[in-house]
């Protein structure tokens, strides 16, 4: 894990890092000019509109608008997190960077995830040679469990007992923290015990393949029916996900992940040939897990139970995914038939069948309007606009872009309502493009215009500067672009971009950095554009000074003004 990366590390990483090269190991790219180009590897092109600009540091297609610096570039196509592809990007060019502060950093986790490894491997030994071990094998046949798929998900036995694990790896006084850190022991009245026993042992694996927990089984019937590991330094349950590393093991890019409730979900569905299914930790999915969904997989399907609480379920993992889609990677939601779930099911009915269902099942947009219309009867007016404003609301926390819209178009269409988008327009210069958001102000083109070139900033300096006094939004954005890109001389685009990720402002920038909103304005017309807008700014603030002094003026003279002198 690493720290908190402050813009001037940003800075640092980004002067550092050579775009081209970043794109380069992926993309095929030919000198064309100034900059590179290539085939889109955002979008299907025959013909290259993909750039690549040295000077600027940045990326852009003229087809699909995708943009960014180095590090959206890692974060688009990797799927990475933002500090994964910072982390990917300092160890390329060899930058250290700051270690996480507050969190788990005190402790060396080493020796914790070396003691979580050995009792896997005396678990797994267990179920081949301890003298109890028949009742464990027993419950892997009765539920039909290959000796093939029970190995690559390293399944073992916790015999009876309370201590297996305390006398196999507690010599040491320090061995037996570990094992505590570890939630492989427990302790209570000052006695040490062993928490699992008497259960067949799923070992859970980070994504890096270390075992970071287990999840424990009663051989038949009892309570708990699972126990699991409790949160240590080494196991966050909102982050890990149960089979993920195994599947990626034998499949190096599934065509879909889907999510489903339990371990022996996970394992009978890979016996029978779907290797992509894994499991969220006793939890609902977090934000952190469906990252990780989506980006390990062009595809993710959500997979629940068809009764009641399998529906709430869906309906919050729906909630929880909406700020992460942009449409691009299909989400779906499978629900089963009643009494069913994925391992009961797919040894009934086979692989073909259950990929049937996959690929069937419903698009979130089916579901999201299907299960919202449920609770409105849209026959009424009543019931459609409280439909119209649950789902505006849902949306509104979705990522800006097509798929949105095209959900808010849908929400139109059912509700019969105008949900229009918020015009942010004041006078409009260009039709917006499409995919390039709101209609483009002159405002918002002289921020365009200085993401384009930040050394256009001096120039901008220099002019008179009435234009920081307008009220008008957009005009505090661009007065820090000015002071941020004349404060440090000589930043490219993608630094300056980068300086608003993470902000209020950061979908602005980002949107204003689409190449494709100035490509009508030739290169050398660029700078005198940019001037004229600040002249006119100017002009403005200060037609929007007079008028204030006009209306003071004027309360001041009317008897009604309370300072007035009664004349
Ligand atoms: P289920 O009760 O659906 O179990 O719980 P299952 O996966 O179908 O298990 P089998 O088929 O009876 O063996 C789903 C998941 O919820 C968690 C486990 O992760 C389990 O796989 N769970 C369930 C617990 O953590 N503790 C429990 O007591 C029960
Ligand atoms: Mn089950």
């Amino acid at each position: 894990m690493v720290g908190h990366i402050t813009p001037e590390l940003r800075d640092q990483l980004l002067a550092r890092t050579d775009i081209v090269e970043v794109v380069g190991t992926r993309v095929p790219l030919r000198k064309a000019g100034a900059e590179f180009t290539a085939c889109c590897p955002f979008h299907t092109e025959k013909t290259p509109s993909f750039f690549v600009s040295p000077a600027k540091q940045f990326y852009h297609c003229f087809g699909c608008g995708a943009h960014g610096n180095a590090i959206d570039f890692l974060i688009e196509l990797d799927r990475l997190s933002f500090p994964e592809a910072v982390e990917e990007l300092a160890q390329r060019v060899g930058m250290p960077l700051p270690a996480a502060d507050g969190a788990p950093r005190g402790p060396d986790l080493k020796p914790v995830y070396q003691v979580l490894e050995q009792a896997a491997e005396r678990y797994r030994l267990a179920l081949r040679e301890h003298p109890e071990r028949e009742a464990a094998v027993a419950y892997l046949k009765q539920r039909g469990l290959s000796g093939d798929v029970a190995q690559r998900y390293g399944l073992g036995f916790a015999p009876q007992g309370w201590s297996f694990l305390l006398d196999a790896l507690g010599q040491s006084p320090e061995q037996r923290e570990r094992l505590l850190t570890a939630g492989l022991i427990s302790e209570r009245d000052g006695r040490r015990y062993d928490r699992f026993r008497a259960r067949l042992m799923f070992p859970i694996r980070d994504r890096r393949g270390r075992v970071v927990g287990f999840g424990g089984r009663v051989l038949g019937d009892g309570e708990p029916k699972y126990l699991n590991s409790p949160e240590t330094p080494a196991f966050v349950k909102g982050r890990e996900l149960y089979g993920l590393y195994e599947s990626q093991q034998v499949l190096r890019s599934p065509p879909r992940l889907l999510l489903v409730e339990g371990y022996m979900d996970v394992i009978a569905l890979a016996q029978f040939g779907i290797p992509y299914a894994v499991a969220a930790l006793g939890t609902a999915a977090t934000s952190e897990h469906i990252k990780r969904l989506l980006r390990g997989a062009p595809e993710l399907v959500f997979c629940f139970d068809g009764d009641r609480a399998g529906r709430d379920a869906a309906w919050k993992a729906l909630k929880t995914a909406l700020p992460l889609v942009t449409g691009q990677q299909p989400v779906r939601f499978l629900f089963l038939p009643e009494g069913e779930d994925p391992d009961t099911l797919v040894r009934k009915e086979g692989k073909d069948a259950f990929e049937a269902r996959l690929a069937d099942a419903k698009l979130l947009s089916t579901f999201l309007f299907e299960h919202a219309e449920a609770e409105h009867d849209i026959a009424t007016p009543e019931g459609r606009a409280g439909l119209a404003d649950a789902v505006k609301g849902l949306l509104a926390t979705m990522p800006a872009g097509s798929y949105r819209e095209q959900l808010t178009a849908e929400l139109a269409r059912r509700t019969g309502q105008r949900v229009g988008r918020r015009s942010y327009a004041r006078r409009p210069v260009a039709k917006p493009q499409p995919g390039a958001g709101p209609a483009l102000t002159p405002l918002r083109l002289a921020i365009a215009l200085l993401l384009d070139a930040p050394v256009r900033a001096a120039q901008v300096a220099e002019q008179p500067a009435h234009w920081r006094d307008l009220d008008n939004p957009g005009i505090r954005l661009l007065a820090q672009m000015v002071d941020v890109a004349c404060a440090y001389p000589g930043i490219t685009t993608a630094g300056l971009a980068e300086r608003w990720r993470g902000t209020d402002d950061e979908r602005s920038v980002h949107r204003l950095a689409d190449a494709r909103l100035i490509e009508l304005i030739p290169e050398d017309g660029r700078d005198a554009e940019l001037l004229g807008i600040v002249h006119r700014l100017n002009r403005d603030a200060a037609a929007q000074r007079r008028a204030a002094e006009i209306a003071r003026r004027w309360r001041e003279r009317s008897p009604a003004g309370s300072g007035g002198d009664g004349r």
